[in-house]
């Protein structure tokens, strides 16, 4: 190799090796600066003779031109790789996390009424509320249970303290004093659903100190027994998603109804399972019933003109039967388990279109 190329060789390795800017400048120093190798070879072609020149010019030069080009490959090789490495150092996340899994769930109560609202509001009812906190003249006295009588005993009311006056407020022991509430706040024809807590004091399998009610009122001047049927009847349907439902009325006894009855709808057990609709077990779903013309006096309501049905139901023990919930307790319990086996996905909304009732 001739010492030419041997310094060619070593000036490239030099810029190979370079790992950085200033290394690689300290190279270019070395082969192109004022005292550099390369500069040297220059220089000498000033001493050289016309023909030595016309020879070893244009190599020199050539030789200048690949060490130059070559410098300047790799600076732009460490220039990229110094870029990168900056870039991912200086990386920064902006993206935002996807929303995990839901961890929570709708409740079977707040599903199960969502459902009976829907049903009903298909049905032209809308929704009534009254305070949970009720005065004993709401919760009892109008509703034609007045203060000795027998049926208060059979609701284990909650009371509070007495007020100034003696008066003791009590915890609503069912829903029925919104038909009271809203008959008062407003004129006939009603038609309205109430759904909300109701309290009494008992506890076992099927009963909790809290429970929910949804209590309905249609009042106009020709609605008659066989419109509260109708009305359950198509409630059920739509309800337990079944396109035919066995039912009877069996005559009872409510204070604030005449004439009253509860009503049963047919079922079968098959196994553990309860399938409801068919069948030749009966399963209680509601109290219901003619207002009672007292109620409507009581209420402000013209008894002579007007006249109407109510109806009361058990929130949570529809939601037993319609998603085979065996114990009422575990409602209340918020056992994260619990609620993640019963409990319903937000956006799962009942619809009724898709179950095309009318
Ligand atoms: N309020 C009754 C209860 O809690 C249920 C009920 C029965 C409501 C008959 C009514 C009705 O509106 O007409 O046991």
């Amino acid at each position: 190799m001739s010492d030419l190329e041997t310094l060619e060789q070593e000036i490239l390795d030099a810029v190979r090796a370079a790992q950085d800017v200033r290394a690689l400048d300290q190279v270019r120093v070395t082969a192109l600066g004022k005292k550099g190798k390369v500069s040297a070879l220059m220089r000498a072609l000033g001493g050289m003779t016309p023909e030595e020149r016309k020879t070893m010019g244009p190599i020199y030069n050539q030789l200048k031109d690949r060490v130059a080009d070559a410098i300047a490959a790799r600076r732009q090789e460490i220039e990229e790789a110094e870029l990168d490495a900056r870039l991912a150092r200086e990386r920064i996340d902006v993206t935002l996390p996807v929303r995990p899994e839901p961890v929570g769930s709708v409740h079977p109560v707040s599903q199960v009424t969502e459902e009976i609202i829907e049903i009903f509001a298909e049905m032209g009812f809308a929704v009534a509320e009254g305070p949970d906190i009720e005065d004993d003249w709401h919760n009892f006295t109008a509703l034609n249970m007045g203060p000795e009588h027998p049926a208060r005993q059979m609701h284990d009311t909650f009371y509070l303290a007495p007020d100034e006056a003696g008066g003791r407020k009590v915890l609503r022991t069912h829903t029925s004093p919104v038909q009271i509430r809203t008959m008062m706040a407003g004129k006939p024809p009603f038609k309205v659903i109430a759904p909300g807590r109701t309290y009494r004091s008992d506890s076992d399998a099927t009963h909790t100190p809290m429970f929910h009610q949804v209590e309905a009122l249609m009042v106009d001047e020709t609605t008659h027994m066989g419109h509260l049927k109708g009305c359950i009847e198509e409630f059920c349907k739509a309800f337990f998603e079944v396109s035919e439902v066995r039912m009877r009325f069996r005559p009872s006894y409510f204070p604030f109804t005449e004439p009253s009855a509860e009503v049963d709808i047919a079922c079968t057990f098959k196994g553990d399972e309860i399938v409801l609709g068919e069948g030749d077990d009966w399963m209680e779903i509601m109290g219901c019933g003619m207002v009672n013309p007292r109620v409507f006096e009581n209420a402000g309501v013209d008894s002579t003109r007007y006249q109407g049905f109510a109806f009361g139901a058990g929130i949570d023990r529809l939601a037993m039967l319609k998603y085979g919930i065996p114990d009422l307790r575990q409602f209340f319990e918020s056992d994260l388990r619990w609620l993640r086996h019963y409990g319903f996905a937000a956006l799962d909304i009942p619809t009724l279109a898709t179950r095309g009732v009318r």
